[in-house]
Parts: structure tokens; C-alpha cells; sequence
């Protein structure tokens, strides 16, 4: 969805229905007045120097920092000078407290099964498994893959690394071998963790047998550790390729974690960008806790009693900082699932809900479309009384799927945070305080504490109220992305070079008279399918590198459940496409990237909108795409014939 895309911008004008906080959430929540939030908000602008020191406390320091701020962006340092682990204040620090035996994640496997780990279970897991790191050689800086399914493993590896300050570079589970190897090679990754498999509505997901393929093409990579999952028969190589279980037999639990520079790198995590390859965001150790740390407490409004649930992927960001950094850090019991919502029915969710009496429930709104789809059935036939907040994250939530959400999940009774961040913000940064906040169905409200946006022009003026425009940040906030992986260069032109002296994060976005911000979408040619973010590019050389094809534009349509649906218009070398070349290509580009890129729609024409310059028109692509019958401005079309030709070309 462009900045120029109307509908989005007419029909959330249209929208004024607005749900103050339940005065009983209000009364105990962690920020409960308008006040407290404006009192945070202006001291954190005027002074983050005072503020951010002043929250910082709140983290274990093994050495406290020299100076809290330290440069401007892009090149911004936090807690210079200080020395702090992210194992340490997820684990240890609870482990002198009466949480030593709280459950840190409860965990339920696909097909049923069920494990609880309080945090000193946690805290033995992880210190076993980061010496296993160091019997293989993994020393501080060094980066280790993990390509799992959602396992308790891989939260142990997660933190195991963060003890010892090898940074992980996760990659979804989804992805392909193809897609491992490219960034196994890009991180110089040494190690992958992985598992014989995982469960995915029913199926297996053979993880070993892509890192086998992945590695061919990734020659840093000295071992592999395996966990045993599904128990399917792998080929295990000798002296390359170890089980987890046989590792952790030896491995003793004494492990004392690494004091590591607040500037330490804690993790890499590949995303998509409009150009090039997938970017390596690398985010550091103590600015990307207490990021997560506060956000978790302040909009889930996190208590010791609750059981919070977010049903992310520990693949993508939302995994890292809310299922396991930003809970575990607040002490917090988290539940993790490995499977889908609809396995074995469509209610799997609903009875997790009742099942655990989860009390904050964070999911997307692809999810919720989803379940709306599936029927109300299905959420009635269980009890989800024990909810108390709900939250979503990863692209816009049309309003009605917000009036779905709040009536037949929450029960009227619930508030809704809706979450806008990304990669980059390693935290959540325009969302609602449950407690404070007056929500707007679709709007993810107001800037946090520490947060400073702005909504400009191209040439960096700030526009008035309800003015659609490019939505930056004009401050530093602790948890940012420090660099991209390797390409300083590359981080420096992405971010800081569209808007002098702000972050541009490349959505479009308008705030309201009241101060609500209105997410529009991405205005760069970055698909958002399911909440996840999609480079149109990557996909348009997986289409091209089939001998068959001589060029392909990808471009978004709506699409129901997934928002943004993935369409590729071809052109092929030869006699013309079929039913059968179109299936080729989609396993192609499954095979290439990962099923989550496989595309809905494949149309063949023998020729692409181009410009006089020969840039291809993908607005006029998109219009075709979404079946508007009148296109936008064709004046620059170098061959106005072609318009028609790609209409009557077939989906
Ligand atoms: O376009 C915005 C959309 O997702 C993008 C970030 O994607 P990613 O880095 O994959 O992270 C997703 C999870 C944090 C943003 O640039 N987005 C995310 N949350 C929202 C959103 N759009 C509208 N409303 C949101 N709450």
C-alpha cells in the first residue's frame, strides 16, 4: 500500500469511534493518568540524557555507564562506558528473588505436548548450553545461526549466546535453504543451531535437510547442533554435526556471564529492503533491553501474576523483543506455542486461552482476519474470561477487525493496543499505554516515552494536522538498529539520507488533530504479506534466475487475510505461459526464498509499463493488480498498448 493510496486514507478519516480505558484497568495500571504519560513524555524530549539514566537503573550493570548519550544519528551511543548482560537481567537477577521458581515460558508443542521452565530451569538450560557454545569454539563476537522451530531450545540458544555475547542471527523457519545460506555467508555465521524438524499444521518442517543444502553454499559454517523434535530420520555428518542432547549431557551449569560493553552487538536479523539484498539490522545489548524491557511493562501493562502470550514467530523481531527479551527481562511468564492456529481445528488459539488463562494476548492483524473468517464459533466455544488486554503488530488494523477483536476476544471489557515499530526500532514506538489511552480503531495512537516523531514532506517540512506524509524520527531512542550488517554505507543511505537529521522508517503515516498517528503503509516497494515485510525486488530475481524468464515486476493487492497479496507480472523467453508454468514458477520462488514469499497471482504479458527511461511503472502494475479499472498517470508511459494487454493478461 503506497502513500498514495486513497481508500486507506478515506476510510480511516470516516472512522470516530473512540473506547477510553475501563476504569478498573486504568486504577492498576503501571502508567494510569493522561499526566504521567505527558509528564514522561516531555521529560524524556527535553532531557534524555536525565530520563533514559534515570530508567537505566532499572537494568543489573556490572559497571555503570560513563555518559548516557553519546553522538547524534545515525552514529548514536547509549550507556557509554558501562558493562551489562542480557542473560544476566533476563535470568540471574530473578533467580535471588522469589521468582527463582515462577515459570519463565510455559511451552506447548503443536501436537500437544507441554513444557514449563521456571527461570531456574531457564537459568541451567542456558548456562549448559553456552558452555556447549564455547566447547565449539564460539567465542564473544562471533555469530551463531539459529534456523529452529518454536521450541524451548531456542530461547536457550538465544540467551545462551547473549551470556557469552555471541551475537545470533535467527532466520524464520520458513526460509529455504537458499535463503539460510545467503545469510549464514553475509553474517559469517560459525555455528547454525537447528532441529531434525518442527511441527506445522500437521506437517513436518524438515529444518536439518535445508541447513544440509544451506551448507553446501556456506563455507564459514564449522558445526551444527541438532536438536531432536520430530525424531524423523536425518543424516547427521561426522565431527561436523552434533546432537543437542549429547552436548548438554556434559556440559556442566556453571557459567558466569560475559561482561559485555553496553555497545556490544546482541543480534542481527535479516529483513527486506527496497534494493539488494536482505539488510543485516544489528542491534546492541543494553539500548535494545531496556527498549524491550520498558515497552513490555509499560504498554502490556506486564504484572507478575499474568500469563502473556504473543503468538509471534521468534524468527521475527516481535519474537525476539516480546516473547523472550522484553518478558523475561520484566520477570514475566511467557507462553510459547510451536504450531499453527488452526491445528487440529480453527479454535487452537482460543483453547490455549483457556487452557493456560492467558491474561494479555499480542497477535496480528493478518491473524485476527483470519479468525474472523473462521467464525465466530470458534472463539465462543471457549472461555476467554481471563483476558484482560489485547494487543497487534505488523501492518495497519482495518477498523473492523478492531471491532471483531475488541467484541468477540476481549469482550468489550478489553483495551487494545495496537503496536507501530519495526526491526529497526528493536521496540515498540507509537502505541496506546491500556491504561491512559483513549483508543481510535486503526490509529496505533501516540508516541511513547523517548519517542519523538514527526510527520514531513519530501524535503523534511513538518505537515499540519491530518496531512498524509512520511513519518520519521527526529530523536535517538535507545533500542534503534546501530548499523546493518557489514554495510555501514549501506545503513547510513537507507535510513538518514531520505530526511536530513532523522530517521526515516518508510511507512507513510498522518496524525489527527488529537495527536494520533494513522499508519498508511510502506511507501518504498516493500510488500507487507501477513505482517511481514517482503522485498518485491528479491522476489523479482527469484522469478528471473528460472531459465524461462526474461523479466518480472512484483507488486502488492489487497488481499483479504494477508493484506497485501504477492502478484508477478512475466515475461517469458519462448511460446507462452500456461497453467503449468505459472505452478513451475511459484514452486520456484517457493524453493528460492521460502513459502511465505509464494506468489497468489502470476500473470504472463510480453511486455512490462515502462517509462522512457525504462524504469517499470509499478503503480500502474498495481492498479492492474487490484482490478482498478482506471490507472493513475500514464503520461510517462513509454507504450500506452501494453496497458491492455496486461489487463486482458489472466490471473
Ligand atoms: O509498515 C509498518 C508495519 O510493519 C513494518 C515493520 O515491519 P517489520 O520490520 O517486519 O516488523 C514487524 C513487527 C514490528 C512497519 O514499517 N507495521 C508494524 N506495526 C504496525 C505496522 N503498520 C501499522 N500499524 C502497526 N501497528
Amino acid at each position: 500500500m503506497g502513500i498514495s493510496s486513497a481508500e486507506s486514507i478515506t476510510s480511516v478519516l470516516q472512522e470516530t469511534r473512540t473506547f477510553p480505558p475501563p476504569a478498573e484497568f486504568t486504577a492498576a495500571a503501571h502508567i494510569n493518568s493522561e499526566a504521567q504519560y505527558q509528564d514522561l513524555w516531555e521529560r524524556a524530549k527535553d532531557d534524555p540524557n536525565g530520563f533514559w539514566g534515570e530508567m537505566a537503573a532499572g537494568l543489573h550493570w556490572f559497571k555503570k555507564w560513563d555518559k548516557v548519550l553519546d553522538g547524534k544519528m545515525p552514529d548514536a551511543k547509549w550507556f557509554v562506558g558501562g558493562r551489562t548482560n542480557v542473560s544476566y537481567n533476563c535470568l540471574d537477577r530473578h533467580l535471588t528473588t522469589w521468582r527463582k521458581n515462577k515459570a519463565a515460558i510455559i511451552w506447548e508443542g503443536e501436537p500437544g505436548d507441554t513444557r514449563v521452565l521456571t527461570y531456574q530451569d531457564l537459568h541451567r538450560e542456558v548456562c549448559k548450553f553456552a558452555n556447549v557454545l564455547k566447547k565449539l569454539g564460539i567465542k564473544t563476537g562471533d555469530r551463531v545461526t539459529l534456523y529452529m522451530p518454536m521450541i524451548p531450545e531456542l530461547a536457550i540458544a538465544m540467551l545462551a549466546c547473549t551470556r557469552i555475547g555471541a551475537p545470533h542471527s535467527i532466520i524464520f523457519g520458513g526460509f529455504s535453504a537458499d535463503a539460510v545460506a545467503e545469510r549464514n555467508n553475509d553474517a559469517q555465521a560459525k555455528l547454525v543451531v537447528t532441529a531434525d524438524g518442527g511441527w506445522r499444521r500437521g506437517k513436518e518442517i524438515e529444518l536439518k535437510n535445508s541447513v544440509d543444502a544451506s551448507l553446501e553454499k556456506s563455507p564459514t559454517v564449522e558445526n551444527v547442533v541438532v536438536v531432536r523434535r520430530t525424531g524423523s530420520p536425518i543424516v547427521m555428518e561426522p565431527g561436523r554435526d552434533y546432537w543437542w542432547h549429547d552436548l548438554m549431557h556434559e556440559a556442566s551449569a556453571d557459567c558466569d556471564a560475559a561482561e559485555l560493553d553496553s555497545e556490544h552487538p546482541l543480534f542481527i536479523l535479516y529483513t527486506s529492503g527496497s534494493t539488494g539484498k536482505p539488510k543485516g539490522v544489528l542491534h546492541t545489548t543494553a539500548g535494545y533491553l531496556l527498549g524491550t524491557m520498558l515497552t513490555s511493562k509499560w504498554v502490556f501493562d506486564l504484572k507478575d501474576e499474568d500469563t502473556y502470550w504473543c503468538t509471534a514467530d521468534i524468527g521475527w523481531v516481535t519474537g525476539h523483543s516480546y516473547i523472550i527479551y522484553g518478558p523475561l527481562a520484566n520477570g514475566a511468564t511467557t507462553l510459547m506455542y510451536e504450531g499453527a492456529p488452526n491445528w487440529p481445528h480453527d479454535g487452537r488459539f482460543w483453547e490455549i486461552i483457556e487452557k493456560y488463562k492467558v491474561n494479555i494476548f499480542y497477535t496480528a492483524p493478518t491473524a485476527i482476519r483470519a479468525f474472523v473468517k473462521w467464525g465466530d464459533e470458534w472463539p465462543n466455544k471457549f472461555d476467554l474470561t481471563s483476558l484482560r488486554l489485547l494487543g497487534t503488530v505488523g501492518e495497519p488494523i482495518n477498523p473492523e477487525a478492531w471491532m471483531w477483536y475488541h467484541h468477540v476476544i476481549g469482550g468489550g471489557r478489553c483495551p487494545i493496543v495496537d503496536t507501530w515499530w519495526q526491526t529497526e526500532t528493536g521496540a515498540i514506538m507509537i502505541s496506546p499505554l491500556p491504561g491512559v489511552t483513549t483508543t481510535k480503531p486503526g490509529s496505533c495512537t501516540k508516541p511513547l516515552p523517548g519517542v519523538v516523531p514527526d510527520i514531513v514532506t519530501k524535503s523534511g517540512e513538518s505537515l499540519p494536522a491530518n496531512a498524509g506524509g512520511l513519518l520519521v524520527m527526529t530523536q535517538p531512542w535507545p533500542s534503534m538498529l546501530r548499523t546493518l550488517y557489514g554495510d555501514h554505507e549501506r545503513y547510513v543511505r537507507t535510513y538518514f539520507s531520505e530526511i536530513a537529521g532523522c530517521y526515516f522508517a518508510g511507512d507513510g503515516a498522518r496524525r489527527d488533530a488529537d495527536g494520533y498517528y494513522w499508519i498508511m503503509g510502506r511507501v518504498d516497494d516493500v510488500l507487507n504479506v501477513a505482517g511481514h515485510r517482503l522485498s518485491t525486488m528479491e522476489i523479482e530475481s527469484a522469478l528471473v534466475s528460472h531459465p524461462r524468464v526474461a523479466e518480472a515486476a512484483v507488486v502488492g493487492f489487497p488481499h483479504d487475510l494477508k493484506g497485501e497479496g504477492i502478484c508477478c507480472f512475466v515475461t517469458l523467453t519462448g511460446s507462452d505461459g500456461d497453467d503449468q508454468m505459472k505452478q513451475e514458477l511459484k514452486d520456484h520462488v517457493r524453493k528460492q526464498i521460502g513459502a511465505l514469499a509464494t506468489p497468489d497471482m502470476i500473470r504472463f504479458s510480453n511486455a512490462l509499463p515502462k517509462t522512457r527511461s525504462g524504469k517499470i511503472m509499478r503503480r500502474l502494475l498495481r492498479d492492474i493488480a487490484a482490478g482498478r479499472e482506471k490507472t493513475g498517470d500514464t503520461t510517462t508511459l513509454e507504450d500506452y498498448t501494453v496497458l491492455a494487454t496486461l489487463r486482458a493478461s489472466e490471473e
